[in-house]
């Protein structure tokens, strides 16, 4: 991150800013909470963030600051926290957790997490991003699944095929599509939705074991392997298959033509569901939801969460321990995953309200923690450094953007970016 000079230097003032003023008797306080969710469906939950915190008699202060993916959002923080004025509380995840929680800016929350029960509450694979050192430093809001394939089923009707269920069948299909003038992939052209159709390519071509052999644990001959050049090979395939107009196009969009019937499939997250759901479409009627071809077996996560910055005011810090209070409770994992397309992370949750994708993601969770195919989305900032997933992202929007290049080049560069600190 190599801002952690200028940090400790920021810390020193609030720690120094904290003698001096010293709240007494909690009072209702203004938080300012930074987050990404602009779109559709994610507006509606954060508005149900809001809600919840409002509800405790805090004041919310947006900061919300647009670019699917939070690498803007990442980016704002980052100069924020380095001029000594970091927000209440920032979605941040995974690694990214840990690097914040080393440059000693995060707000511990055992006491709150032991009051709640946390760790009998959190699946272990959850519990462990929120932690660093062995201290609660986070609060998840949700899971989501990242290898989904977003279907009209009427466009595939109209084209006479069905849906691919293997990378095999894929070609076969998109052919038909195109030829019946519909879109076969949407896509939006920026570098985190090239990479995430990369990593469910490279779930679905190589399998779990492979995928974290490579996107996980960055091993040098995997990353440069056979299997790896068939996964530029399929992502290439890919390519032929997006329309002309897909460069820098954002994901709602892109999921904007399944809804309207010009496109036929979109590889994306389920926080895509959400916009299915703020237009009011159906899943198994307007939309269909099906894992991405190969992936069936498999899960990728993506786990949302909410660190909170050191703070001098103690009203600040008791509105901090009402947030992450209320993040965890039932009602608010409920109501806010209704709305984003994510289930819940909280454990044994009554999923009565929640559709048959989110059913599905439920027991896929379970299913693939069981047989160890739960694997952590690198595209999303779970699996890797922030700095690592950057230049391997790098190299896959490389690849994407440029038909000359080959395969074994690319997977050869990847490897190299993999070595990135
Ligand atoms: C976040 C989601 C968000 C998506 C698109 C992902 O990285 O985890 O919450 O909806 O980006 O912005």
């Amino acid at each position: 991150m190599k801002i952690r000079t200028r940090i400790v230097h920021s810390c020193l003032i609030v720690a120094f800013g904290v003698g001096m003023t010293a709240a007494t008797g909690a009072q209702a306080a203004e938080l300012e909470v930074l987050h990404w969710w602009t779109a559709g469906g994610e507006a509606k939950s954060a508005a149900e963030l809001k809600k919840m915190l409002e509800s405790k008699g805090h004041k919310w202060k947006d900061f919300a600051v647009a670019g699917g993916g939070g690498e803007n959002a990442m980016t704002v923080l980052k100069s924020r926290v380095v001029s000594g004025n970091p927000p209440a509380a920032a979605q941040i995840k995974g690694p990214s957790i840990g690097e914040w929680g080393a440059e000693g800016v995060l707000s511990n929350l055992d006491e709150v997490a032991k009051a709640g029960g946390w760790d009998g509450l959190l699946p272990p694979v959850v519990s462990k991003v929120m932690k660093h050192g062995g201290h609660y430093v986070a609060v998840p809001v949700n899971v989501h699944r990242v290898n989904w394939m977003w279907a009209n089923p009427e466009v595939f009707k109209k084209a006479g095929v069905e849906i691919p269920r293997t990378w095999d069948e894929f070609p076969a299909a998109t052919e038909k599509i195109q030829k019946a003038g519909f879109v076969p992939v949407a896509h939006g052209g920026q570098p985190w939705q090239d990479f995430t159709v990369f990593e469910s390519i490279a779930l679905g071509v190589g399998g779990a074991d492979f995928y974290r052999k490579a996107l996980v644990e960055l091993d040098q001959p995997t990353l440069k392997g056979p299997t790896m050049e068939k996964v530029f090979t399929t992502f290439a395939t890919v390519r032929k298959y997006v329309d002309k107009d897909s460069a820098n196009r954002v994901w709602n969009q892109a999921t904007g033509m399944i809804i309207n019937g010009k496109a036929a499939m979109q590889f994306m997250g389920d926080w895509a569901k959400g916009e299915f759901t703020s237009a009011g479409k159906v899943p198994g009627k307007d939309y269909v939801c099906v894992a991405a071809p190969g992936t069936a077996e498999a899960f990728t996560f993506n786990i949302d969460s909410l660190v909170m910055f050191e703070q001098s005011s103690g009203d600040v810090r008791k509105g901090q321990q009402d947030l992450a209070n209320a993040v965890m409770s039932p009602a608010f994992q409920e109501v806010f995953n209704l709305n984003k397309g994510s289930i819940p992370a909280r454990m044994n949750m009554n999923l009565d309200k929640f559709d048959d994708c989110a059913k599905l993601s439920a027991r896929d969770f379970e299913a693939a923690s069981k047989r160890g195919s739960l694997v952590p989305s690198i595209a999303h900032q779970m699996a890797v450094s922030a700095a690592t997933a950057g230049a391997m992202q790098d190299v896959v929007t490389q690849f994407f953007n440029t038909p000359a290049m080959k395969p074994k080049e690319a997977a050869d560069k990847l490897a190299r970016a993999a070595l990135t600190k």
